[in-house]
């Protein structure tokens, strides 16, 4: 006699046997390590990215992104573990899909979940019975039950029924040595019961801490609420830093003293403005949502308002400096240390960076840059900004004017480059301690 096992039972089935096939929707930040765990704790991994770069990177056992090392993908792709695709129908066939899609602004600072319409669009087309399809990329509360759902269900198949739908956000920190899409614990909300349990069994699969909440609402607001955390309070500390070089306090001593406290503080550092692909935008998900219900955000809206003008409060700062020396920001030459978002990364789009070069070139100071991450400025994300590359050299030093510390990367030497150039101006508190004589925001 033939015994039918229910949907759920037959994924569960697979994900123990680890013959489940997974596909990952999305080769960036996030698509890319997740597709390589998946991959070495056993799974037949696919990586579909319309981006045909990244496809053939990914298949000639190169790395897309700087955090997955490019022997790891080669080792996955020589064993048929692990490969990549632009073509959608090698869908077919597959039993997991994991949405690690963009989720950027439009330029009303308003959601743009077309990405994820797109991409559920191609997974309804090859979504079966007893399939799970989970959302990673980070959006509004609601975007699961109410925007993803409809999509995958255009295909006659009912979710929570005949396939299982979950949100499970991604809170990778790019540069981060100590934790990893491999350690991060992980949450998993779905759109019913059996959804939850069948997208925490497949996180398990490779992850120690997976925590399962009640709804993939809660997961997605989960996520929201870390990052506004954070754009709140480095609004808050940026706010602090105006202040404290109003009053001729050194606000860099002032968050080391509190921090001195062992309970209820937690150290957020001054800078530039905020940049990466989650701080900045996040909280506008949030907000954004909110606004439908009639309701105003205040505070995002404030951190917003205060980190978006620190490039410009920088820009003031550094016409002081050079005031004080009897000069003009029109005309001088500034040299720009460090353009990524923050140190150790190679990614300059949505980087406090941009703002602040074109800040400084519209006031008609001559800028270069120095970054050993970055060649070229990226010109298709945020401000048209001009300056070219430049090394440490001799005859960088020497064309300098002033220099200001905007991306704290580790490989700068902050004795030698402070001893070398005439005026430093530092938003990052990288000079601390080094006895020179620059500036600190
Ligand atoms: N980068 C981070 O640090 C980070 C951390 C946590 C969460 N997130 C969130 O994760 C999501 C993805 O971010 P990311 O940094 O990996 O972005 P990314 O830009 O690095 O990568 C996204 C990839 O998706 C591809 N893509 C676009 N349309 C597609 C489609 N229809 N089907 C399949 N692939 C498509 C793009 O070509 C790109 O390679 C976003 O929602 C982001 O907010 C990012």
């Amino acid at each position: 006699m033939t015994t039918f096992l229910s949907p759920a039972t037959e994924l569960q089935d697979k994900l123990t046997r680890r013959t489940a096939k997974i596909a990952v929707l999305g080769l960036g930040y996030v698509g890319t390590p997740l597709a390589v765990h998946l991959a070495q704790s056993g799974f037949s991994v696919t990586g579909f990215d319309p981006h045909e770069g990244k496809v053939h990177t990914v298949n000639g056992g190169r790395s897309p992104v700087q955090d997955v090392l490019d022997e790891d993908v080669y080792q996955l792709v020589e064993a048929e573990r692990l490969g990549a695709t632009s073509d959608a129908r090698q869908l077919a066939g597959h039993d997991v899909f994991i949405l690690c899609v963009p989720t950027p602004l439009d330029e009303c600072k308003q959601p743009d979940v077309s990405y994820i319409e797109r991409a559920a669009a191609v997974v309804v087309e090859h979504l079966r019975p007893g399939g799970l399809v989970v959302l990673e990329s980070t959006t509004y509360p609601g975007t699961t039950d109410e925007l993803l759902v409809p999509i995958l269900e255009r295909g006659g198949l009912i979710a929570e029924v005949d396939f299982f739908v979950a949100f499970s956000p991604e809170r990778v920190d790019p540069g981060n040595a100590r934790f990893n899409t491999g350690n991060i614990p992980k949450l998993v909300g779905g759109v019913g019961a059996n959804s939850t349990l069948l997208a925490t069994q497949l996180y398990r699969s490779f992850l120690a801490q997976v925590f399962p909440v009640s709804s993939a609402r809660v997961a997605e607001m989960a996520k929201l609420h870390e990052n506004t955390f954070r754009a709140i309070n480095i609004g808050y500390v940026n706010e602090l830093a105006v202040v404290c070089h109003t009053l001729g306090i050194d606000v860099w001593e002032v968050v080391d003293a509190a921090a001195t406290k062992p309970f209820g503080f937690m150290p957020f550092y001054p800078g530039p403005g905020i940049g990466g692909h989650c701080i900045p935008l996040d909280p506008h998900y949030l907000a954004w949502r909110a606004r439908k219900e009639g309701f105003v955000t205040r505070f995002i809206n404030l951190a917003d308002e205060v980190n978006s003008a620190m490039p410009g409060y920088v820009v003031s700062r550094l016409m002081a400096l050079l005031n004080d020396h009897k000069r003009a920001l029109r005309g001088s030459r500034v040299l720009v240390l460090g353009v990524t978002y923050k140190p150790d990364v190679d990614d300059a789009r949505e980087s406090p960076a941009m703002h602040v070069i074109h800040e400084l070139e519209r006031h008609g100071a001559e800028v270069r840059f120095v970054d050993p991450f970055v060649r070229e400025l990226p010109q298709d994300h945020g401000p048209r900004a001009h300056a070219t590359a430049a090394t440490l050299c001799d005859e960088t030093f020497a064309w300098t004017d002033v220099a200001v510390i905007l991306t704290n990367h580790s490989s700068f030497d902050w004795a030698d480059i402070s001893a070398r150039v005439p005026l430093l101006f530092d938003t990052r508190g990288a000079t601390r301690g080094i006895g020179n004589d620059g500036t600190l925001l």
